[in-house]
Parts: C-alpha cells; structure tokens; sequence
C-alpha cells in the first residue's frame, strides 16, 4: 500500500532523496566545524569528509594520514573531517611534544576500542585499555624490558635464529627459487615471540601449519572484511559493540587463553623457572609486581608502580598482555627486518659494511652477546634508517580529555576531538630528512643524528604510551641481522618489486605483493 503517492516504489525514491538530503545538510553542517574556529582544514566531500580513500580501502590508515600531513605543508595543524567527526593532525613538532609528553594528562587514552564482553583480551590489553587501568597495567609491565631482561631473554633469541639458519640452508640447498622474506621474517619473528612470551617452540619454521604462525596470519591477512574490522576500531570505536568487531577472534582468544594457561601450570607444577616474559608475568600473578633488576626504570616508572601495588594483577588481564605483546611484536618486527633486507639488497655496499662490522666482531669474540650486539654502531645506524623508511605502525592517536588552549598556534581544542601525528609524514619530509627515499644509514651516525629535529624521528611514539617493547623488538631484528649476515650475501633478483608497491589495506607497513630475495652463502658456518 502506497502512503503519499499512488505508487509504492514513488514512496520509497522519495523518502530515500529526502533522507540522502537531510544527511548532507547533517553533515555539510558539520563541517562548518574548523572554518568557524579558524584553523585550517582540508575541504571536505560530501557525508564522508576526508576518509573517502580509507573507507573505500585505497589507502591504508598510515598512507592516508601521510597524504594529509603533505597536503598540510606549511602549517602546524590541520584539521579534517572522518565523516562528521572533527579530527586533527598535528604537523608541528613542539605541538608534537606537548601532546604526547607535556600535556600527556590531557593527551591520555588512545581512540582505539575494543568491546570488553566480546573481544575481553582486545579490551584488557596496553594498548586499547584507558584511564587508570592502563596506569596500573603499564607500571606493572614495565620492569619485564628492562636491559637486564632483555640480556637475560638473548639467548632464546639466539635459539630462533639458528633455526632460521637452518631453514635457509635446506632453501638455498634444495632449490635456486628466492627466498620470500616477509614470510621467513614473519615466521622467525613468531618463533621469537612464542618463545620468549610463552615458553613454547611454536616452530614455524618447521611447520607450514604450525599454530602460532596460522593464528598471527589469520590476525594480520587483510581480507576486504578484517580491513573493514580494523577500521571500525580505530576510526568508529562507538560502533564496535554493535557489529561484534573484534581484534582477537574467538578462536584466537580461545588459543591464546589456553596456551597461556596450560604453560603457568605445567611451570607451577614443576617449579620450573626462566628467563622468558612468561615467568616475568608469573612473577606478576603471584607477587603482585615484578622484581626490578636495573637503573632503566626511570623515578617516575617506580612512583606510578608504587602507587598502584595494590591492584590485583590475573585472568584476562594477564592473558591480554602475552596476546598483546603476540600481536604487536611479531608483525612490526618481521615488516621491520624484511624492509631492512630488501634495501640492503638494494645497496650492497651498505651490505658490504655491515657484514664487516658484524665479522670483526665475531673474530672478536667467542658468543654473540646482547651487549655486543648493542655496541654494533654501524648496525644501528642500518636499522634506524629502515625504522625511518619503513616506519611499521606509522600514526599515532590520542583523544583529547578537557578543552585545552594549544600554546604554539592558539587554537582551542576541544574535549573529544582525536589528534593524529603521522609519522611517516613525519620520516619522508625533506625539510628533515633530504632525499627521503633515500636509504642513507649516515643520517644515524653519532655527529648526525644530533642535528635530527627533536620530535620528527618516533619510530615508537614518545612519552608514557609509547611502545613498551622497542628493546626487545630492536635486539630481535639486530640478533637476527647478525647471524644472518654473517653467513649469507641477500641480493636483488629478477622477482625483487622495484619499485615497491604497499598494501592499501594493512594496519602495519607491508608491500602489496612478497619481497623475494636471493641468499647466498658466503661465510662457512
Ligand atoms: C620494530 C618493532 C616495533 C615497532 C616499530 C613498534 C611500534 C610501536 C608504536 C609506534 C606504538 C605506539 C606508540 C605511541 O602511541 O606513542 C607501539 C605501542 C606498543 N607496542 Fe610496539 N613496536 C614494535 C615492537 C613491539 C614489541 C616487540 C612489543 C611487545 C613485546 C610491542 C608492544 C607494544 C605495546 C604493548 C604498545 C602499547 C603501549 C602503551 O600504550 O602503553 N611492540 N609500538
């Protein structure tokens, strides 16, 4: 039965133009937002403001944050619409500062969300989880990299990379075909993780179908829905609850749980004890705090800790962190050590230096150290550059809590608003890197990079939120560099993408297609 017209299908095409209408008049009215406020902004499209290319899936989040901080050339700040929400991106570098150190009190929870009921070790973890919780949760997790971990946790490292050997060995051995690097890498940072997180051989490397390796595949393949997943998380938390959308699927959640569960007891029972994050978190669960071994831990670290002993520290809670240091770990270090590679292939003379780095100090000593291998200056020069290339997790977000009279320009920004800082905008501006594409390891050499601008080079994020695990993701990709390198000479081959081409779906840096490379044994073992 037709309502205002004799025809139905007349009813529907006119309410559906009515409503098309309203929302753009909604929305065009939105967007008044910055103009009112003088700052600049970029104009938005009708409904959809600015994130047409990220919600069509043309460009990843870090890309499309990029494509906005060059657009903003010039200017400190500039605002833009995610559908109707007024966000900003923030160019300058001393906003930068007072944003994510300074006026941290202000600047303090990430946008992220994940839904306690559905996805509780999405929730619970460091990186999605506020206010206080998150306090308490980080000053409690903080002792677990200190250096004295990290030297302790060395050797299980030193374990993955001799299976990583191995495997490249029977490769070059039983075919000519080149290695796919992202895949190796992403095993070898699997086995890394399994290891040190959860006492377990997870064996990817080994393996094809080897748990660990099908669950971080499963959490980080970009199918056209988990894009879609991701983006609802971080760019429309309101949303989660109400499309289920999770970070940990069930049966991610289900695995995670039970593996960590089945090593506490197994280790409880037998009164065994290691060196590994697990023991650090059984510590946590027992004890209440984790016993700090070194002077990393800075007087504020040691204040907040002291302030939140009594919170109980158990279930999810501690599940949620060994998950979170899965996923945050493995995918940022093996994108980290296949880019790493992929330009050295490209620059054998850089190659040619570092080998000789790592040789001399072989020659040098019996045992490859953590301490040797942090004294490996040319090596970290090799690295940062790739951090800065390649950057892994290339934005950062926090909201802002209280309306809050930004110094430098002025500008009120008001309670709600989400400020991004993206830092491959950031690594690629010639203003502080000249010829960005360039892969130049000197811009990290010691007299160097002392004149880097303060706050332009954060492949980790700064202050209080800032990534918990540098120290341990950077010994894993320089443990790995190390053995490899030493044995093998990685080149070009016909297969090698030049020029890259990245993903527009993935969270993390990845190229659209594999990084094929050749190995070549150059060093008997
Ligand atoms: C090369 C490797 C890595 C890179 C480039 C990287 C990068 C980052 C970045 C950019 C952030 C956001 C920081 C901010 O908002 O200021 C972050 C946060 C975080 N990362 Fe990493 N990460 C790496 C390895 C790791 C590893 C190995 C772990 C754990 C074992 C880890 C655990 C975390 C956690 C838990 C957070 C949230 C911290 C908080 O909010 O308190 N990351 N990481």
């Amino acid at each position: 039965m037709a309502l205002l017209f004799d025809s139905l299908l007349v009813d529907a095409t006119v309410a559906l133009i009515s409503l098309i209408t309203l929302l753009y008049f909604y929305f065009e009215h939105k967007f008044t937002y910055w103009k009112k406020r003088g700052v600049p902004f970029l104009k938005p499209l009708p409904i959809v403001g600015n994130f047409k290319d990220v919600l069509l899936q043309w460009r990843s989040p870090s890309h499309f944050f990029e494509d906005i901080y060059n657009e903003g050339r010039g200017k400190p700040l500039l605002g833009f619409y995610i559908f109707g929400r007024p966000s900003l991106l923030v160019r300058d570098p001393a906003i930068i500062k007072n944003v994510l150190i300074k006026d941290f009190n202000i600047f303090f929870d990430r946008h992220i969300e994940c839904d306690a009921k559905t996805d509780p070790l999405g929730h619970l973890n460091l990186f999605v989880i506020k206010g206080q919780p998150w306090k308490h949760i980080r000053s409690k997790l903080t002792p677990i990299f200190t250096s004295g971990k990290m030297r302790n946790m060395f050797p299980l490292i030193v374990n993955c990379t001799v299976n990583l050997k191995d495997y490249l060995k029977g490769l070059s051995e039983s075919s000519k075909s080149p290695v796919e690097v992202k895949e190796t890498m992403s095993k070898f940072t699997t086995d890394v993780i399994s290891s040190c997180a959860y006492g377990i051989e997870a064996n990817s490397m080994k393996d094809p179908d080897a748990e660990f390796r099908h669950f971080g595949r499963n959490a980080f393949t970009f199918s056209f829905f988990r894009t879609f997943e991701m983006m609802v998380m971080f760019f429309f938390p309101s949303f989660v609850k109400l499309g289920k959308f999770k970070f940990f699927s069930n049966a991610t959640t289900g695995f995670l749980r039970k593996i960590f569960w089945d090593v506490i007891l197994t280790r409880e029972m037998n009164y065994v004890k290691s060196n590994d994050l697990i023991n650090l978190l059984i510590q946590l669960k027992n004890k209440g705090s984790i016993e700090d071994d070194s002077n990393d831990l800075k007087a504020d670290d040691k204040i907040m800790e002291a302030k939140t002993k009594n919170n109980e520290f158990t279930g999810d809670t501690l599940v949620a962190q060994a998950a979170v240091f899965f996923t945050a770990g493995f995918e940022t270090t093996a994108t980290t050590l296949s880019f790493c590679l992929y330009d050295l292939a490209l620059s054998p003379d850089i190659q040619t230096r570092l080998r000789q780095e790592i040789l001399d100090v072989m020659s040098k000593n019996e045992e490859i150290t953590y301490d040797i291998v942090q004294g490996m200056k040319y090596l970290d020069m090799v690295v940062s550059e790739t951090l800065r290339k390649y950057t892994p997790f290339a934005f950062l977000e926090r909201v802002c809590s209280k309306d809050y009279l930004e110094p430098v320009t002025g500008t009120v920004i008001e309670k709600g608003t989400t400020v991004y800082i993206s830092l491959h905008g950031l690594h690629k501006d010639p203003e502080y890197f000249p010829e960005p594409e360039r892969f130049d390891p000197e811009r990290f050499s010691e007299d160097n990079k002392r004149s880097i601008t303060p706050f332009t080079y954060l492949p980790f994020g700064e202050g209080p939120h800032n990534c918990i695990g540098s120290r341990f993701g950077l010994m894993s990709v320089k443990c790995c560099l190390t053995h490899i390198l030493a044995e093998y000479e990685v080149s070009k081959c016909p297969e090698t993408p030049f020029p890259l081409e990245y993903s527009n779906k993935s969270i993390v840096l990845a190229s659209s297609g594999g990084i094929p490379l050749k190995f070549k044994r150059v060093v008997a073992p």
